[in-house]
């Protein structure tokens, strides 16, 4: 079953004169419980996609589903809950004078929920944090805590489907491995899909079933992982993706299937 479906999406900012349209007819669909990929250059509109999915893009055309329901332009609260982003920066995303315990809290607040320290308790050790963590301020913690912490707040709303935009692009590369695993376990154990937003191939292809690859708002090929781990895609500008990280994608992928430690010690 598909959890997510875009058909002829397309994606502006600005209005009348000055609109501009920077993704153009895309379509796609990822499957319940899939890792689904976007790669490209700058400025080719991945975090337009995913903030038209999220419900923070308003200006969108064509038809977007999520887990069988037909998105309107405008969103009820249950259908906002049901997809979360993620940002590269976690400095940037989480407020930097709340302690995680209240950044943790607030979404509960604004949606209604019930049972609130118990719910805080369980994103904290779902994403491997110790719970007196929720105590702490940002600036206490480390890059890669933070990032636990941004996906703990994803999570709390018990969405379906996460949206991950360079998730671990900020980090140290030991600390990505042990974010990336953890993003892995917690599909499996939250039964979520994904939608991952990332320049590198490596990260990519140890994640993601498929990876759509756009160039200036549009898909230009749509690669399984096999194809990114045998070098055998498509496209032109796929390959000169690809052979700017030649050798480096399979290698990278079985370097980062080693590191499992995903939780931290308490
Ligand atoms: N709020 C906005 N208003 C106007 N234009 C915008 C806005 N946000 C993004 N854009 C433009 O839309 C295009 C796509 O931006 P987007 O952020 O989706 O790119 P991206 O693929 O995520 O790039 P990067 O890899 O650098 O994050 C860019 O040309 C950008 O300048
Ligand atoms: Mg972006």
């Amino acid at each position: 079953m598909s959890m997510i479906k875009a058909h002829h999406l397309a994606v502006s900012y600005g209005h009348g004169d000055n609109a501009i349209k920077v993704v153009r007819d895309v379509s796609f669909e990822v499957a319940k419980g899939e890792t689904f990929g976007l790669v490209g250059e700058s400025g080719c509109g991945k975090s337009t996609i995913l903030g038209a999915l999220a419900g923070r893009n308003r200006q969108w055309n064509g038809s977007i589903e999520i887990d069988g329901e037909a998105i309107g332009q405008k969103r009820t609260r249950a259908q906002l809950a049901k997809q979360q982003l993620v940002f590269q920066d976690p400095f940037g995303s989480i407020h930097p004078r709340h302690t995680i315990g209240r950044t943790l809290l607030e979404p509960l607040e604004i949606h209604g929920k019930d049972r609130r320290q118990e719910r805080i308790e369980k994103v904290l050790t779902d994403v491997g944090l110790p719970l007196n963590f929720r105590y702490r301020y940002p600036h206490q913690l480390s890059g890669g805590q933070r990032q636990r912490v941004a996906i703990a707040r994803a999570l709390i709303l018990e969405p379906t489907i996460l949206l991950l935009d360079e998730p671990t692009s900020a980090l140290d590369v030991s600390i990505q491995a042990e974010i990336l695993n953890l993003l892995k376990d917690l599909r499996e154990r939250e039964k979520l899909t994904y939608i991952l937003v990332s320049h590198d191939l490596a990260v990519v292809a140890h994640l993601c079933d498929r990876v759509a690859i756009m160039q200036n708002g549009e898909f230009v090929e749509i690669a399984s992982r096999q194809q990114l781990l045998e070098n055998t895609v498509q496209h032109s500008y796929t390959r000169v993706l690809m052979d700017g990280s030649r050798g480096y994608v399979a290698g990278a992928h079985d370097h980062l299937r080693r590191r499992p430690r995903t939780s931290l010690p308490a």
